[in-house]
C-alpha cells in the first residue's frame, strides 16, 4: 500500500454561516485543533503523502492557519460554491500530476478514522475505480443514499432527488470517497449540473463510473466517520465523541481516570502509564506527563512537562513552560508558569511561581510570590537547591536565593541571598505588655461617649 502514491483533497469551502461566527467553520476546534487539521492528520495517518485544500470563504485566514497544521498542503480557491464535484475540480492541477489514489474528504467531518481511509485505499489497490465509505443510520435524512443493485453500488442519490422508496434506504454516503487517480479527471469532467440548483455533485461519479463498467464499491464505517459539523451543537457533539475515544485510549494504555467523563484532553496530550488523574481535570495544548504522576482533582494544565512521580493539585494551575522534574510537588491553589521545579522540590500552597527555577528539594512556603513583572518586563528568580522560603514571602525579581538559603516568613526579598544565609526582609516585631487591654478600654470609653453625645 505504501508504494502507491496518494493525494488527499480536503473540501473546506463551506460558508459555515450556521456557526454564527467570524471564523471559517473548519477552523473551529476540537480538542484545541481546527477540525480540518483533524482531517489532515487522518489523511497522513492513512499514508497520504500529498494534500490539496480547497478553500473559499476566508481564504487568506485559511491559508495562514493551514501553514501551522498542513505546511505542505497546496491551497486551491473555489471561487463559486457550485457543488462538491466542482470543488474537487478546483484542485485539477494537483490531480493532473498523476496519483494512484485520490481521497476526497470534507473539512467539516473531523472524526474520520484513518482505518476507514486505509480500507478505501485497499479497495483501490484491488482494482476498484471508485470507493464510497458509507455508514448505516436509523435517521438517514439529509444524507445521500447508497443505491445498490445485485450487491453492487450503482448510484448515490441525494435526499432531495430520492423517490419515497429510496428515502427508506438507511445505508448512506459518509462523504468520504476514494477514486483511482488514472480515472479521476475523466469521471469528474462528466459530471454535469443535473439538479435544480445547478450544482455539480461529486456523488454523481458513482453512477457515471458504474454505467461505464468500472468497479464501484461501498465500504462501511461507523457513524462518527460521517459526522459533519454545521453548528456549535454538532461541534460539541464531535468534541464529546473525540474526548470519549481519547479517554478510552488513555485508560487502555495504563492511565487511571477515576471519572473519565470529567477529564478533558488536548489533541496532543502525552500521558504515561500508571499516572492517576482524579476527576475534573483540564489539559490544554502541549502537556507531556511521564509515568506514575498524580494529577489531583480540579487542576488546569497547559504547556507543561511533568516528570515521573510528580504530584499536582488539587486545584493547581500549570501554565506554559512549567517544567516539573521527578517527584516535584505543586499543590493546591498554586500557579506555575515558565519555571523549572527541580527534583523533589515542593510548592504546596497558595503560591505563584513565574519565570523561575526552584532547586532540587527546596521548600516554598504557603503564599510565596515571585514578583516577576514590573508592568513592562519579566524578570527571573533563581532559588537554590534545598532552600527554604518562609510563608508569605515576596521575592522581587531579578533575585536569587543561594543553595540552602533560608528566608524568614513574611519577607520581601529585594537583594540576592548567598548560599546558606538567613534573610529577614520584614519589620521587627515589638510586643508591649498590657497595652492590648489598655487600648480596648480607651476605645470602648470613646465609643460610649460618642453614643451619649
Ligand atoms: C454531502 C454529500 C452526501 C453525503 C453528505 C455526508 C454530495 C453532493 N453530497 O452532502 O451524499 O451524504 O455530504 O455528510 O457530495 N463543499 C465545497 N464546495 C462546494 C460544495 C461543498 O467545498 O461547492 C464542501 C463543504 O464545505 C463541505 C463538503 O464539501 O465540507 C460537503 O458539502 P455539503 O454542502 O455539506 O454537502 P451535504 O449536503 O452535506
Ligand atoms: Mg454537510
Amino acid at each position: 500500500m505504501s508504494q502507491r502514491s496518494c493525494l488527499s483533497i480536503i473540501l473546506a469551502a463551506g460558508e459555515g454561516t450556521r456557526m454564527k461566527s467570524a471564523v471559517p467553520k473548519v477552523l473551529h476546534t476540537i480538542a484545541g485543533l481546527p477540525m480540518v487539521a483533524h482531517v489532515v492528520k487522518a489523511a497522513e495517518a492513512a499514508g497520504s503523502g500529498e494534500l490539496a485544500l480547497v478553500i473559499g470563504h476566508g481564504a487568506d485566514e485559511m491559508r495562514k492557519a493551514a501553514l501551522k497544521f498542513a505546511p505542505r498542503a497546496e491551497a486551491f480557491v473555489q471561487e463559486k460554491r457550485l457543488g462538491t464535484a466542482h470543488a474537487v475540480l478546483a484542485a485539477r492541477a494537483a490531480i493532473s500530476k498523476g496519483y494512484d489514489d485520490i481521497l476526497v474528504m470534507f473539512g467539516d467531518t473531523p472524526l474520520i478514522d484513518p482505518q476507514a481511509l486505509a480500507a478505501a485505499r485497499l479497495k483501490l489497490a484491488e482494482g476498484a475505480a471508485v470507493v464510497v465509505v458509507g455508514f448505516r443510520t436509523e435517521n438517514p435524512s439529509g444524507y445521500g443514499r447508497l443505491i445498490e443493485k445485485a450487491g453492487k453500488l450503482v448510484a448515490i442519490r441525494e435526499e432531495k432527488d430520492c423517490s419515497d422508496e429510496e428515502k427508506k434506504i438507511t445505508f448512506c454516503n459518509g462523504g468520504l470517497m476514494a477514486v483511482a487517480g488514472r480515472h479521476a479527471l475523466k469521471l469528474l469532467d462528466q459530471v454535469g449540473s443535473k439538479n435544480a440548483k445547478g450544482e455539480y455533485y461529486l456523488t454523481d461519479i458513482v453512477e457515471i463510473a458504474a454505467a461505464q463498467g468500472f468497479d464501484v464499491v461501498a465500504t462501511e464505517a461507523s457513524f462518527e466517520n460521517a459526522l459533519g459539523i454545521n453548528n456549535r451543537a454538532e461541534l460539541a457533539q464531535a468534541e464529546g465523541i473525540w474526548q470519549q475515544r481519547r479517554r478510552r485510549e488513555a485508560m487502555l494504555s495504563g492511565v487511571t481516570l477515576i471519572a473519565p467523563e470529567t477529564v478533558f484532553f488536548s489533541h496532543d496530550t502525552e500521558i504515561g502509564a500508571d499516572t492517576v488523574v482524579e476527576p475534573n481535570v483540564w489539559f490544554g495544548p502541549g502537556v507531556k506527563i511521564a509515568t506514575g504522576a498524580k494529577i489531583h482533582a480540579f487542576s488546569h494544565i497547559e504547556g507543561a512537562t511533568i516528570a515521573s512521580n510528580c504530584d499536582v493539585g488539587p486545584f493547581a494551575r500549570l501554565r506554559p513552560g512549567a517544567d516539573l522534574r521527578t517527584k516535584a510537588k505543586v499543590g493546591n491553589f498554586c500557579e506555575v508558569k515558565q519555571a523549572i521545579v527541580e527534583e523533589g522540590a515542593k510548592v504546596n500552597h497558595l503560591t505563584y511561581i513565574g519565570d523561575a527555577r526552584i532547586g532540587a528539594g527546596a521548600n516554598i512556603g504557603a503564599g510565596t510570590i515571585t514578583c516577576n513583572y514590573d508592568g513592562y518586563s519579566k524578570f527571573f528568580t533563581d532559588i537554590g537547591e534545598g532552600a527554604f522560603i518562609g510563608s508569605n514571602s515576596s521575592l522581587v525579581a531579578p533575585v536569587s536565593i543561594g543553595k540552602g538559603g533560608y528566608i524568614a516568613s513574611g519577607s520581601v526579598i529585594t537583594e540576592s541571598v548567598p548560599d546558606d544565609a538567613l534573610a529577614f526582609g520584614r519589620a521587627r516585631q515589638r510586643t508591649l505588655p498590657g497595652k492590648g487591654k489598655e487600648l480596648r478600654e480607651r476605645f470602648s470609653q470613646a465609643a460610649a461617649a460618642r453614643k451619649k453625645g
